[in-house]
């Protein structure tokens, strides 16, 4: 018997990690209008924006702007935020959930942060402690979990330490990521059952890109390892522009769609998630490709 939970959370980054690899700069009205379709599709979680450097990241360059208008009182809105400067950033805002990423991977870090491992986590252990003390709930994202776009294969137990580091840095979640969509299901099985018996008490997340089309197949893989969160993207958008070979997340309505055709409730009106889709998909430099935004578009 499949081991099988009978909700899972649904945390959303179309409009961050969907868009900060857009060819073209989305105007900020429409991100508004796609978060808050979003919204009204059922998501609870959402990562929103980043307050990244707009040289390096131009498409997330209006991160203050969509904060002022799109935070929701009964959701978890994130932001992303890579140092003391994406922190003040956040701190002149009213958000209270703030993710910091960095890669278990050090040439990939470096690409795309410019700090070695090393150096990321003695900047931001201190800037953790400082959010729980005010607050914040606290989100780590490990990229590179699995393999590297420069590194290739990365040791289990590098990404196990990483996340040590993060838990014992006061960290309420974790989302570990296959950057590059290039994880098999035994892998993910391996990893986040061990993840899971390591860090009891911290929300454990699965972050799958889907380059290789296998992210269904670790998505059904973590769910038999106890893992019941998991990021996608409306759409299947999304890529970390310093990682070649990051294409889309997992899009959201497939994922949505095989978990409630197995009986486990996502809280995601598939309806209303395709409305939202249909808000950007006008500005956007690619198709949308998903499975199921496919077969809808061809019955309507
Ligand atoms: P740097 O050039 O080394 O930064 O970039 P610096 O500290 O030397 O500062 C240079 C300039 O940038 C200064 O301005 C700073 O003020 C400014 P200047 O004096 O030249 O005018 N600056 C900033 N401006 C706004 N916001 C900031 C900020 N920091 C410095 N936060 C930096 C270092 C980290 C800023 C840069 O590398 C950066 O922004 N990287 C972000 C890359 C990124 O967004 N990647 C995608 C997100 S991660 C991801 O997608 C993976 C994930 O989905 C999981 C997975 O799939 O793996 C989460
Ligand atoms: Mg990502």
């Amino acid at each position: 018997m499949l081991n099988l939970p009978k909700k899972v959370t649904i945390i959303e980054v179309g409009p961050r990690d969907g868009l900060q690899n857009e060819k073209l700069f989305v105007p900020t009205a429409i991100k508004k209008q796609f978060i808050g379709a979003l919204r009204k599709a059922g998501f609870l979680e959402m990562e929103l924006t980043s307050f990244v450097s707009p040289k390096w990241v131009p498409q997330m360059s209006d991160a203050a702007e969509i904060v002022a208008d799109c935070l929701e009182a009964d959701a978890r809105n994130i932001v992303l935020a890579p140092n003391r400067k994406g922190i003040d950033r956040v701190y002149s805002t009213d958000c209270q959930a703030v993710a910091v990423f960095v890669g278990v991977s050090n040439s990939f870090n470096l690409k795309n942060i410019n700090k070695t491992t090393k150096d990321s986590m003695a900047e931001l252990a201190p800037i953790i402690y400082e959010l729980k003390e005010k607050n914040y709930f606290v989100r780590a994202c490990i990229s590179t979990a699995f393999y590297c776009p420069y590194e290739g294969k990365i040791d289990e137990s590098a990404t196990i330490n990483l996340c040590r580091e993060f838990v014992d840095a006061g960290v309420d979640e974790l989302s570990v990521a296959d950057t590059i969509g290039m994880a098999t299901p035994d892998e993910s099985f391996s990893l986040f059952s061990k993840l899971k018996n390591l860090f009891p008490n911290t929300f454990l997340t699965a972050h799958f890109h889907d380059t290789r089309k296998l992210a269904l197949a670790n998505i059904l893989a973590s769910l038999q390892a106890g893992i019941d969160r998991f990021d996608t993207s409306a759409g299947g958008l999304g890529g970390c522009p310093f990682a070649p070979g990051a294409s889309g997340n997992v899009a959201t309505e497939d994922v949505v769609y095989m978990l409630e055709r197995m009986g486990i409730d996502t809280g995601v009106d598939l309806d209303k998630l395709i409305d939202a889709i249909e808000v950007v998909r006008p500005h956007l430099s690619r198709k949308i490709e998903s499975g199921y935004y496919r077969l809808h578009a061809q019955t309507v």
